[in-house]
Formats: C-alpha cells, sequence, structure tokens
C-alpha cells in the first residue's frame, strides 16, 4: 500500500531531523578534535554516521513504499562547547527531542492505520531508549570525573573504542 500524505511528510520531518542530528554529531566531533579528545571525537563521528544510517532507513522506506523525498536547508550546529560534559548534555537533550518526534510519528502511524509504518518505527523507538541510555551514562561518568584530567583522559581513550569493535 502506497505510503499516505501525512505519514510521508512527518518522515520527511524526521529525516530531516535525523540529518540534522548527524550534522550535530559531525560539529561535536570537530569540537572533540579541536581540544584534543581524540577518542569522543571519534565515538562523534560514529554517531554522526549512525544519524546517517537512520535518514537513509527512513529514506528507503518512504521510496520504497512509492513516496517521495523531499530535502530541505540543515541548520548549522554549535560547533563550540563550554567543555566535554555540554557537548555530551547536549547529545542527551537531542536523542530526547529526537524519541519524542519518533513517537509522535508512530501515534500517526497508528491513527492512519498504516502498519507498516509502525513496524519500521518499532525499530526505531528501541533504537532510541539504547541511545538515549548511552549518552545518559556517559554524562554520568563525566559527571563524577569533572575536572580530574586524568579521569577525563582515560575516558577519553575508553570512548575511542567505539566503532573498534564495529
Ligand atoms: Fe537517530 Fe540518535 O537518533
Amino acid at each position: 500500500m502506497q505510503i499516505g500524505k501525512a505519514v510521508q511528510a512527518a518522515m520527511n520531518d524526521q529525516i530531516h531531523k535525523e540529518l540534522e542530528s548527524a550534522y550535530q554529531y559531525l560539529a561535536m566531533s570537530a569540537y572533540f578534535s579541536s581540544i584534543n579528545q581524540p577518542g569522543s571525537a571519534s565515538w562523534m563521528r560514529v554517531q554522526g554516521r549512525e544519524e546517517l544510517g537512520h535518514a537513509m532507513k527512513f529514506t528507503d522506506f518512504v521510496e520504497d513504499r512509492g513516496g517521495t523525498i523531499v530535502y530541505r536547508a540543515l541548520t548549522a550546529p554549535p560547533t563550540t562547547f563550554a567543555s566535554p560534559l555540554a557537548a555530551f548534555e547536549t547529545a542527551v537533550q537531542q536523542e530526547a527531542m529526537v524519541s519524542t518526534s519518533i513517537n509522535a510519528l508512530f501515534e500517526l502511524a497508528a491513527k492512519e492505520k498504516d502498519y507498516a509504518s509502525q513496524a519500521l518505527l518499532q525499530w526505531f523507538i528501541t533504537e532510541q531508549v539504547e541511545e538515549e541510555k548511552t549518552s545518559r551514562e556517559i554524562v554520568d561518568t563525566l559527571r563524577l570525573i569533572g575536572n580530574n584530567t586524568s579521569g577525563l583522559y582515560m575516558f577519553d581513550r575508553e570512548l575511542g573504542r567505539r566503532g573498534q569493535a564495529g
């Protein structure tokens, strides 16, 4: 069944959010590079690629259902942060915002009796639980570390291991 106009429009909005999210993570990666935290820079870059993957997952779905993709201009993301903690706090807020948006999209798909979209969105709902948890845990750890430079150094190295495992 071809995708309905309302769900198509909302998915295009979601694609835009995922792309802006990717853009934001890449900006955070650049920030971490600029303060010599290569592990966190790498973590952010891996996350940016994941967000691009999310945008492509929605794109493929809309196209598979005979819909149309409309890209819009991306907003330039903030590129400087007060601290590593502030950058990861931004990530937490961003993920919460994406979760709210995914939930609203699911509600719309349910209202429209669009079962295929609901199946796709189930995956995203589960993914968001994981993404929110991961970024929250990093914020919690950075709060514990505070201004301890050797702690920050070690944690940055730990974050850099993400992506090396796959
Ligand atoms: Fe695609 Fe992190 O939400």
